[in-house]
């Protein structure tokens, strides 16, 4: 019989912790070829947690009790899972929290997924038939929506509508693969970084609608401040799209420069400057992102992958000189030529961007 281990991280959750222990035993015998385990890690709460834990531990023998130091809910989850992993042998890990906010009777619907062939589920807020409270002060709602959107748009993926999300059910594989990589975001951040890393690790996603309850008693120990630091530092270091767009920006500047330059200082031809400041604004983007956007997905390291690369994305590049080229020129001459410079940034950012992303990522920077 395989395991599914569900982690619960608590600090303080006395007021629930016995509920919801109760409750996710009661739903596993929806799931009777499923062998469910659970572990409780306890930052060593200073209300009644780990008595009320060790109570039931005596009629549930899979029930199982670790006590760390406080060291932040990444942390927690890595003690958590490195259990279920190495003592357990468990298939499934869960993640969800302690007090009452994720319902217990979702489990089936996240293993139902698993046994479907998906290696990590996410039980979303912000797909249809998910929610979040209603009562959510007008900020709360704003930072966790605003901020998925962010995080999406960084990673410029379909796959997950709620990457913040504390309710997954991660197969252990995965987990073995990412533990190392997540050791370092030791808050709130770590949900980010491990959707993050199982997608670049071909991880099949999937995902169940959730609804999200507003915790009844204690209180939440989200720093939130922190929260959004780390998190936006994780999404602006780790994005292919947002370095692919710094790179672009670069790019843009040394072109400008230099045709500048050539044009009103060395006074040569136009077109010997142009030709001049856009080849080496293409060989210097080639290198940055070849070296920084896409780094986690680098062509082989042979001279002739490089210089096919190299040639590639010149065709690319090419393509969007063209693109500019008569676009400017079209619109130039169906409206009015005094805007331009209007025209160029609109078909930079509506066609030049995404046809360039799209075909670096199949052409030359292809996931392994
Ligand atoms: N052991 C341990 N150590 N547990 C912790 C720690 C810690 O340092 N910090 C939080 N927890 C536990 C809480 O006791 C609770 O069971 C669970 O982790 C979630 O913490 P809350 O404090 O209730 O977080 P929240 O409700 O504000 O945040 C929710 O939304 C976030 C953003 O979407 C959670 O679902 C998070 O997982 C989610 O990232
Ligand atoms: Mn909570």
């Amino acid at each position: 019989m395989k395991k599914a281990t569900i982690v619960l991280p608590t600090y303080n959750e006395g007021g629930t912790i016995e509920k919801v222990i109760l409750a996710i035993f009661n739903e596993s015998l929806q799931k009777p070829h499923w062998q469910v385990e659970i572990v409780v890690v306890d930052s060593t709460s200073t209300d009644s947690t780990g008595e009320i834990v060790k109570k039931l531990q005596k009629k549930h023998s899979n029930l199982h009790l670790i006590v760390t130091p406080k060291e932040g809910l990444g942390q927690a989850y890595i003690h958590g899972f490195t259990y279920a992993m190495e003592k357990l042998n468990s298939f499934v890990v869960f993640e969800m929290d302690s007090d009452l906010s994720h319902d217990p009777k979702k489990i089936s619907e996240f293993l139902t997924e698993i046994e479907k062939g998906a290696d990590f589920v996410i039980g979303s807020r912000y797909i249809k038939g998910g929610s979040i409270p209603e009562n959510w002060a007008i900020y709360r709602k704003l930072l966790s929506g605003l901020g998925n959107i962010i995080i999406r748009l960084g990673f410029m993926s379909s796959k997950s509508a709620d990457w913040t999300s504390g309710y997954r059910a991660i197969k252990t594989w995965v987990i073995k693969e990412a533990i190392s990589y997540i050791q370092p975001y030791t808050g709130y951040v770590f949900q980010v970084a491990l959707l993050d890393f199982a997608m670049k690790h071909k991880a099949r996603i999937a995902q169940v609608p959730i609804n999200f309850k507003d915790r009844t008693s204690g209180v939440s120990k989200i720093n939130f401040s922190q929260t959004i630091v780390q998190t936006l530092w994780y999404v602006f270091s780790h994005s292919s799209f947002i370095k692919f767009f710094i790179v672009g920006t670069i790019g843009f500047i040394i072109d400008f420069a230099i045709s500048y330059i050539f044009i009103e200082k060395v006074h040569t031809q136009v077109w010997i400057a142009t030709l001049l400041s856009t080849e080496t604004a293409i060989i210097s983007n080639f290198f940055m992102n070849n070296f920084w956007s896409f780094a986690h997905k680098k062509v082989d390291h042979s001279m002739n992958s490089y210089a096919k690369g190299f040639f590639k994305f010149n065709l690319v590049s090419s393509g969007s000189i063209a693109i500019q080229t008569i676009g400017v020129q079209l619109l130039s001459s169906i409206f009015t030529r005094k805007l331009w410079y209007i025209y160029k940034v609109i078909i930079i950012v509506f066609v030049v961007i995404p046809y360039s992303y799209i075909l670096y990522n199949k052409l030359i920077w292809k996931e392994k």
